[in-house]
């Protein structure tokens, strides 16, 4: 379906052409924290171009673009003012659910009003509703699970892969009777239809432990299913930045499975639990755990020369950023070099730590990744872990047969006194053990991550 402008067509694609660049230099931005505000302004203002120039196409009926920006403007607002950091990850899946529900949608409704559809129509047609009807419905279970609306864990369910395959193939076979038959409208709703049953069928079978990985996938396929869309309505930028955001999405998949040191194939089919002959807590701990106090602390920094805070998904929760930042600043005027160790995957997203840092103005010089803290990590005297569990657990080292077996870690327990931040013994995201908390160079201090600090805080102005 080719738009007409009420400006030349030269002048529509030149400003495609720029919001394109937008679009690639905010995403080089986004690469590094420093020039990230920066690169989500590019990006913004790539995204205000296209949607101008897409707004002067000819015949549009404008009371309704306004009508739905102001509904879509109101919810977004709304949301964005009210969903904590922690529900970023539910939000964003919501986010790609409604990406590939609009391609469906639009897909649907431009091929209908397409007097005599190529093969190139109709097959961008059948992809767009296919890949974005199983990102719509497969986004929503990963919503439920996050959200704990559904149950968490893995459900198996047997011949699931089979019927997923025997679904799959029917669809497709839907996209063929399209292409052969482009007055068949229905073969578009059945393709709609199955792919619905598929998104459920793929999601529902997976952990919520692996939840996020599978959001940044299903953020590839929306990206992937506005592009289809892009070839459906002949509109470059459509094209442009769905293939954007269909690359990085699945970019930003391979790096989450690396750091967790997983196939994608393993998240998709595989399992993640607690190992069934992995050892018990009362195995791990007995006896061995040794709680201290913030008093006992203030102590520790007395001889410490270099400090190094390790925060995880806990810190996120108790919402404990600024007050470490007011602990750097105290230890910091007692002549001791701060640092933070940053694991690619601790917390629930990508960059989780990166951006709570950044909100307690934490300067990028002092945050370290993992690898390169993981060479100097003996020199450190005091380690600080903040509510982060998983991605400190030596087992991912020393237990072959341990569900994180391999899993990149920041190696605290090598550190010479370690300090661990939680409120109990409970295990992280993986559900296992964590043999660190009875190691004879680990301390316990119990307690909410920010009160526990703050208390902190006050035993050094005191000592
Ligand atoms: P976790 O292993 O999930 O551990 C977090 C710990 O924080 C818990 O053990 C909990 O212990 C503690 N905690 C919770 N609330 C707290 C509070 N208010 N104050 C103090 N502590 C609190 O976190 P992690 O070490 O950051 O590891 C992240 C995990 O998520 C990894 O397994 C990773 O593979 C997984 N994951 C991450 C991502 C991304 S992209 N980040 C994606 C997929 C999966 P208590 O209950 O005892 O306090």
């Amino acid at each position: 379906m080719q738009q007409h402008f009420l400006i030349p067509d030269s002048w529509v694609n030149l400003a495609y052409v720029a919001a394109a660049i937008l679009f690639i230099v905010g995403l080089k931005g986004l690469t590094h924290p420093r020039t990230a505000v920066r690169g989500n302004l590019q990006s913004a203002l790539g995204m205000l171009l296209a949607v101008v120039v897409t707004l002067l196409a000819d015949g549009l009926a404008y009371q309704w673009i306004l009508l739905g920006a102001l509904i879509g403007g109101l919810v977004g607002g709304i949301a964005a003012v009210r969903v904590r950091m922690t529900q970023m990850p539910e939000m964003v899946a919501l986010f790609n659910g409604f990406g590939g529900g609009a391609s469906v949608l639009v897909a649907g409704a431009a091929f209908m009003l397409t007097a005599d559809p190529g093969a190139r129509t109709t097959v961008s047609t059948g992809l767009s509703g296919l890949i974005g009807s199983v990102t719509f419905t497969g986004s929503l279970i990963a919503f439920g699970k996050l959200a704990e609306i559904l149950p968490g864990g893995q459900i198996g369910l047997p011949g699931l892969k089979a019927f997923n395959a025997l679904m799959g193939a029917a669809a497709l076979a839907c996209v063929g009777w399209l292409t052969v038959d482009p007055t068949a409208t229905e073969a578009y709703w059945i393709i709609v239809a199955i792919a619905g049953v598929l998104g459920v069928t793929l999601t529902i079978p997976i952990g919520g432990a692996d939840m996020p990985v599978v959001i940044s996938l299903l953020n590839s396929y929306s990206g992937l299913a506005a592009a289809a869309t892009g070839f459906v309505l002949m509109n470059n930028v459509l094209i442009i930045a769905g293939s954007l955001v269909g690359a990085s999405g699945i970019i930003l998949t391979r790096i989450m499975c690396k750091a967790m040191n997983r196939s994608l194939g393993h998240v998709l089919f595989g399992s993640l639990g607690p190992g069934a002959d992995g050892p018990s807590a009362d195995d791990v701990y007995g006896g061995k755990v040794k709680a201290t106090s913030p008093d006992e602390v203030a102590m520790l920094f007395d001889t410490a020369r270099r400090v190094l805070f390790v925060p995880g998904y806990g810190l996120a929760v108790a919402q404990a950023q600024h007050v470490v930042k007011n602990l750097a600043g105290i230890l910091e005027g007692r002549g001791i070099v701060v640092e933070y160790g940053i694991h690619p995957v601790a917390g629930r997203m990508p960059g989780h730590m990166n951006v709570l840092l950044a909100e307690a103005d934490v300067p990028y010089e002092q945050l370290k990744e993992m690898d390169e803290i993981n060479q100097e990590i003996e020199q450190v005297d005091v380690c600080m872990v903040i509510g982060a569990n998983d991605v400190v657990n030596p087992v991912a080292r020393t237990d072959p047969r341990s569900p994180i077996a391999g899993m990149p870690i920041i190696d605290v327990d090598k550190a010479r006194t370690v300090v661990v931040v939680k409120r109990s013994l409970s295990p992280g995201f993986a559900g296992i053990p964590n043999p660190l908390f009875a190691a004879d160079n680990c301390l316990m201090l119990f307690g909410d991550g920010k009160k526990a600090l703050m208390e902190l805080v006050e035993s050094l102005k005191n000592s």
